[in-house]
């Protein structure tokens, strides 16, 4: 395994990513952990992240210097290369010479770290500090126009160091740069699977949780999905999921989760169904926030009754991702919806966090999804919001409603899933917004629901574009909604993106 050591970087995530790729295991560590527990974990090599700090600041990130003396080779990567040469002796030189962006890269030694590149490449800079003077027993392995020193080398203690980013597609061959340093210098095999991931993450587990008992509130969605899956195989019957039914779900979907838990992984599965309460509570609410404010609530008493009803849990299993773990630490946006996330923790309840997929992106969850068998309708669900179809329900949530969006939102699901966009669509439903129209059906006037159907493409739903889907497509959706629910005489297609738009109606 190799260690990254986390100096705060934009991009400390992404080498996490690369090296997965290149089948190496890989943990990311905060840059503050004792060496001793480096040495414990018996890393192959170690990459240093980047960082936004200068080693010059006051409290500026600094690992222990003792990881140098581990005999393990070392990698740093921008800051990381900064902080190498600050603290074995080098000149670095704050600010002034700022380099952003793609950069002609001279590489003066192409043995060794750079082994099979030409003398001239292209590399992604973003830096303000720059090492001006290697430190002693260093050799200068590449430079640019405006760093005399763009990268370093002592082979001998198998120390390297880059000011460029070799994580980033902006830097062509950094990814055969970071082959090099792991298969030639670490000697890493890259062996690594999902298969070996699974392995290790069910016996952390069970380690974690020894004989304890894990409760968790499994949405049906592929992160709970995976997170639950994984923990009932390293914990069996100590694990308790529920499964809450707030009556807001896509038509199907209750059966379909029970059907996966209960009955193929046998599962201790408790469903809750909690369709009245939650509906009740929203009776005669038309205030998108008070919806999810109401929601989010009674979900947290619903999931609150059911742990004090099992007696003592000890743990929580949560199906948090790496990029929710580095957005929570850096969040600081407005609030533009409250977003209600499955699985809060009650204030007053004490439970240790189990987070089996801390360290992965979502691709790689649905790859550990595969390994265990979970089935393609869980692994390569599109998103689904925790407040339900409530958000896509403008104003009053009736049962009425709700039955009209379930049957519009399956036929939409089954026409995408038809048309063969299902997977490569980030999400793609219908609304309900509160509009009547006229309308004319076989002679009779018909006074009648809209249905909207909005498809949106994303990365990671921080900002969308909508689907140009084909005109056949539409037509499809259109006029089976029309003819198969008659409380609807009408159909529009949602053509705006995100921003100003948001992904939901609500
Ligand atoms: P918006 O509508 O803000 O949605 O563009 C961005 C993404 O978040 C999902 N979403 C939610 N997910 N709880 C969730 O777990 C929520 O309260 C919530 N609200 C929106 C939405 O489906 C989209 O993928």
């Amino acid at each position: 395994m190799v260690i990254v050591l986390d100096f705060g970087g934009q991009y400390s995530h992404l080498i996490a990513r690369r090296v997965r790729e290149l089948k190496v295991f890989c943990e990311m560590l905060p840059f503050s952990t004792p060496v001793e527990e480096i040495k414990k974990k018996g890393p192959r090599g170690i990459i240093f992240s980047g960082g936004p700090s200068s080693v010059y600041q006051k409290n500026a990130p600094f690992c222990d210097p003792a990881v140098y003396d581990l005999g393990v080779p070392i990698l740093g990567i921008c800051y990381g290369m900064q902080l190498m040469a600050y603290q074995l002796g080098g000149r670095v030189s704050p600010a002034g010479r700022r380099e952003y962006g793609r950069t002609g890269l001279n590489v003066l030694d192409r043995g060794g770290l750079f082994s099979g590149l030409e003398p001239f490449e292209q590399c992604w800079m973003s830096h303000g500090d720059l090492v001006e003077l290697p430190p002693p027993g260093f050799n200068v392995t590449a430079r640019t126009d405006k760093a005399p020193v763009a990268a370093m080398a002592d082979p001998a203690r198998k120390l390297y160091a880059v000011q460029f980013h070799p994580e980033v597609v902006h830097t062509p061959k950094g990814q055969d740069i970071l082959r090099t340093f792991l298969y030639g210098i670490c000697g890493c095999r890259g062996l690594w699977t999902m298969g070996s991931f699974l392995e290790r993450a069910v016996a952390e587990v069970q380690e974690q949780v020894g004989s304890g008992r894990a409760l968790c509130a499994l949405s049906g969605g592929v992160d709970s999905s995976v997170a639950a899956v994984l923990v009932h195989r390293a914990v069996g019957d100590r694990l308790t999921c529920v499964f809450v039914n707030h009556g807001l779900l896509r038509k199907g979907e209750a059966e379909q989760v029970q059907k996966t838990f209960k009955e193929k992984f046998k599962m201790n599965l408790i469903y809750v169904d909690a369709r009245r309460r939650f509906l009740s509570r929203l009776a005669g609410v038309t205030d998108p926030e008070m919806k999810r404010k109401i929601i989010g609530e009674e979900f947290i008493r619903v999931f609150e009754d059911q742990a004090a009803a099992l007696g003592q849990v000890d743990f929580l299993v949560q199906g948090t991702l790496y990029p929710d773990v580095v957005e929570s630490g850096t969040a600081t946006a407005a609030v533009i919806k409250s977003h209600h996330n499955v699985g809060c923790l009650p204030g007053d309840m004490r439970f240790g966090l189990v987070e089996p997929l801390r360290w992965l992106f979502k691709d790689e969850v649905r790859e550990l999804g595969e390994e265990m068998g979970l089935p393609e309708e869980v692994i390569w669900r599109q998103p689904f919001p925790g407040p339900g179809l409530a958000v896509r329900i403008l104003g009053e949530v009736t049962e009425h409603k709700l039955a009209i969006l379930q049957e519009a939102d399956a036929i939409v699901e089954e026409e995408i899933r038809k048309a063969g966009l299902y997977r490569q669509i980030w999400q793609s439903f219908a609304v309900l917004p509160d509009i009547k129209s006229v309308g004319v059906m076989g002679d009779e006037r018909t006074y009648s629901y809209t249905v909207a159907v909005r498809a949106v493409h994303s990365r990671d739903a921080m900002t969308a574009d909508w689907v140009r889907l084909p005109y056949e497509v539409l037509e499809a959706i259109s006029s089976r909604i029309v003819s198969e629910i008659k409380e609807v005489n009408r159909v529009v297609y949602d053509i705006t993106s995100k921003p100003p738009a948001t992904i939901e109606w609500e």
